[in-house]
């Protein structure tokens, strides 16, 4: 079977989020039982692009209403990310260093998934699923299937994966122009809200949806995110499947970014040395428990909640716990954190930006990972945590609510139901009743670094999937 992946980030190449993690490991584990998988993404200006050799395979012009850009496609020679890597090159649009966040960020993917679409259309062979991520790529199963020139690949079956149903690539009606010549007829697919949504295309138009946990599926039928009736009517054809996470690259024993590696026999002490080499970093004392956040801050992440939540604690313990938080986003939210640093110094941090080498070294050196989000459709944070031996405190939503069982109730982590300080200082006291209690926090370390989140066994689903509707298409 032959699969394309389209979507807009994949780790090592290009990463802002989760996402990248998701597309830069499933498809690794798709290759392993199926014939052929390849990714596509814009080409940005990353460290990876410039550190590594492309061969140009194909180039061409694209037309996006009246504008005219000259594309290419590069393929990666080494295959070293475990599949075939392609970038589409539309140097006057992506040749910036930054992924998201410009004026034209319609005008750019909209570019990017006709380049895509223009390029397989000319392959000798086609792919037999083209599986979509997120609503950059969203307007790609309704131009396969009613624009003129895609009318070779009409009969691919497509998938959207929704990694974040909040952002939909909306925009008015007086920019249908910039799509390809399709049949009128099928204009209201690309209709939701008197606009074009890119996300509700690709639900109106795609043979299944899937959201990225069970839970998040059965949130997004009733939360406000404006597709939620749309999500009722497609529910037959939609599909929660839990996310996993790279064993590879996410390994504490093997893992080059630690300085000391460690495994569940040695984690106690593996942890320890980790956290003081941590502490160090930041000028706090490594015998207090450690609580870090690291993720964007957005108030979708309840990251707006961790100035106040920082404050009281702080307070509260005074000199007892230490927190760090990594991260960047929102401005306001950054500058509050910076801020608290001229209060509380010693035993607080926060770093601004992504950083992915201490990410990695805070998973180890922690004790506790904070993950209070608002909306969370599956979260990696607290896989990587739990397989570092580090306690999650989250807030019971979407795919947090699918992977995490309050310690209470026997379970792995720590958990509480609203998005508010209240609830969120409630779990960090209860988080500090139990380090008092060394064998049972070492018993929920012990659960997290055994608990198998591999993708081995989940890209089966998705592969059952495929062949779900490969036979579907078939049959009509
Ligand atoms: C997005 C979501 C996150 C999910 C990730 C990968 O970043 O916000 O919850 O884990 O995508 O699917």
């Amino acid at each position: 079977m032959e699969i394309l992946h389209i979507g807009a980030e994949c780790y090592p190449v290009a990463k802002v989020g989760g996402l990248a993690d998701v597309i830069g490991a499933l498809p690794k584990y798709q290759n392993k039982s199926v014939n052929n998988v390849s990714v596509v993404i814009p080409c940005y200006q990353t460290a990876f692009k410039l550190d590594n050799h492309f061969d140009c395979i194909h180039s061409g012009k694209l037309k996006l209403g009246n504008f005219n850009f000259p594309y290419s496609v590069l393929k990666e020679t080494s295959n070293k990310l475990g599949f075939e890597f392609y970038l589409v090159e539309i140097p006057e649009l992506f040749d910036r260093p930054n992924i998201y966040n410009y004026r034209d960020d319609l005008e750019r993917f909209l570019s990017f998934q006709i380049a895509t679409l223009d390029w397989i259309t000319g392959l000798s062979t086609l792919p037999d699923i083209i599986h979509c991520h997120d609503h950059h790529t969203g307007l790609i199963p309704f131009m396969m299937k009613y624009c003129f020139k895609y009318e070779k690949l009409k009969n691919i079956p497509t998938i959207i994966t929704i990694h974040n149903g909040l952002y939909q690539g909306i925009f008015t009606f007086n920019k249908l122009y910039y799509l390809p010549e399709f049949d009128l007829f099928h204009v209201k697919d690309l209709e939701w809200g008197n606009h074009i949504n890119s996300l509700g295309s690709a639900i109106k138009c795609a043979d299944k949806i899937t959201t990225v946990s069970p839970s998040y599926l059965n949130e997004i039928n009733y939360s406000d995110n404006g597709l939620e009736i749309l999500f009722q009517r497609v529910r037959d054809k939609s599909k929660g499947i839990l996310n996993g996470i790279d064993l590879d690259v996410w390994d504490p024993n093997t893992d080059p970014m630690l300085e000391t590696n460690y495994s569940i026999n040695s984690f106690d002490e593996g942890k320890q040395k980790n956290k003081e080499q941590l502490c160090t970093l930041f000028n706090m004392n490594a015998t207090k428990p450690l609580f870090s956040f690291i993720g964007r801050l957005y108030n979708e992440k309840g990251a707006d909640l961790l100035p106040k939540v920082i404050s009281s604690v702080l307070t509260t313990f005074k000199d007892e716990i230490n927190i760090l938080i990594l991260g960047y986003g929102d401005l306001e939210i950054e500058n509050q954190l910076k801020q608290l640093l001229e209060v509380y110094n010693g035993n607080y941090h926060v770093h601004i930006g992504y950083d992915e080498v201490l990410a990695h070294k805070t998973y180890a050196g922690s004790d506790y990972i904070l993950i209070p989000s608002r909306v969370e459709p599956c979260g990696l944070n607290q896989m990587y945590a739990m397989r570092y031996g580090t306690i999650p405190i989250v807030r019971r939503t979407g795919g947090l609510k699918d992977t995490i069982i309050d310690f209470e109730d026997n379970g792995n982590g720590i958990c509480h139901d609203q998005a508010t300080v209240e609830d969120v200082c409630d779990s960090i006291q209860r988080a500090m009743n139990l380090y008092q209690n060394k064998d049972l926090v070492d018993q929920i370390k012990i659960k997290g670094m055994n608990t198998d989140h591999s993708w081995e066994h989940i890209s089966q689903e998705y592969i059952e999937l495929y062949n779900l509707i490969i036979a579907k298409r078939h049959e009509n």
